[in-house]
């Protein structure tokens, strides 16, 4: 039986993580900033913790109550997380330390927090909940992505530092999937703006036109987060849907094309006795 730590349960792919690891007959402790989730809690092996990301105190007792409540967490999933959208140009710097504070900072702290409790026990499994953003970023969504590359940035060192412990390390970044995420009207910036419209404009209407018609389903997400942590080795990236593959593979060779296309200018800069 494994113990989860899982942000942002109360919703999305946070609910339905926590829904899949009771049902595997895991215990769970996950987070909530408002109401209680739609979880039972079946033989006490749920327990829900009230906090904001943005209560950077509450965060770090958060992690300590979960160590203390199960002894032992073996799964940490930094979930929780939201998005701004629109043209970098109307967005603000109140847009971006916010966003930063919930997706990067939070995550962060927790990690931090979790680590020496994970290095005693001798072992546990971080789960970033990255994006496709954080690999192949769409227009307008600028800020959002920047989150997501930091995070993936994180979990590819963290992974490294923390492998001599036992500690695995995983971004699991998915496509678009059917979730609350695009119900968030007041976190986009002007996204009427008539010079963007082409641009930007067009790309999150076409978004919010699939809102709740998403391919992905946060269901089968979890399963597939829960392959994840049975895998040994576990992935140190994991995409989610194929829509995710799809813009990651387009992205990749497109990285590779322009690296060989420059390489001679890029390899030219060291000094000749060097
Ligand atoms: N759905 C997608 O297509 C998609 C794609 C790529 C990545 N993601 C990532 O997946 C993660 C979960 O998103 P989702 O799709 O499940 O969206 P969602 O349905 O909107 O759920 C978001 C979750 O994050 C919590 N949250 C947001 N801001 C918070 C804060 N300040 N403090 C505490 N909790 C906060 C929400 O809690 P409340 O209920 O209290 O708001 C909710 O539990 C996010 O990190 C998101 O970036 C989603």
């Amino acid at each position: 039986m494994k113990c989860w730590f899982i942000t942002g349960v109360s919703r999305g792919f946070g609910l339905a993580l926590a829904k899949a690891a009771l049902a595997n007959g895991d215990k769970v402790i996950g987070t909530v900033r408002s109401e209680a989730p739609d979880l039972q809690s079946p033989e006490g092996r749920l327990r829900v913790l009230k906090v904001d990301m943005n209560d950077d105190e509450g965060v770090s007792a958060a992690v300590h109550q979960a160590f203390e409540a199960f002894g032992r967490i073996d799964v940490l999933v930094n979930n929780a997380g939201y998005g701004v959208l629109g043209p970098l140009e109307s967005s603000t710097d109140e847009d971006l330390h916010k966003l930063f504070q919930v997706n990067v900072f939070a995550p962060i702290r927790i990690i931090r927090t979790a680590l020496p409790y994970l290095r005693k026990q001798k072992g546990g499994h971080i789960i970033n909940i990255t994006s496709i953003a954080g690999r192949a970023p769409g227009v307008g969504a600028g800020l959002y992505a920047a989150t997501k590359f930091a995070l993936e940035g994180i979990t590819a060192t963290l992974a490294r530092e923390v492998e001599p412990f036992g500690i695995k390390v995983t971004a699991v970044a998915p496509g678009q999937f059917r979730t609350d995420f695009l119900d968030t009207e007041p976190r986009q910036v002007d996204t009427q703006d008539a010079a963007y419209a082409s641009t930007v404009g067009a790309a999150l209407d076409a978004l919010y036109r699939l809102n709740h018609l998403q391919q992905g389903d946060p269901a089968l997400a979890a399963q597939a987060i829960l392959k994840a942590v049975a895998a040994e080795p576990p992935p140190l990236h994991l995409l989610l849907g194929a829509d995710a593959v799809e813009r990651a593979r387009a992205r990749m060779r497109a990285v590779e094309q322009e690296m060989i296309c420059w390489e001679p200018v890029s390899a030219s800069t060291g000094f000749k006795d060097a």
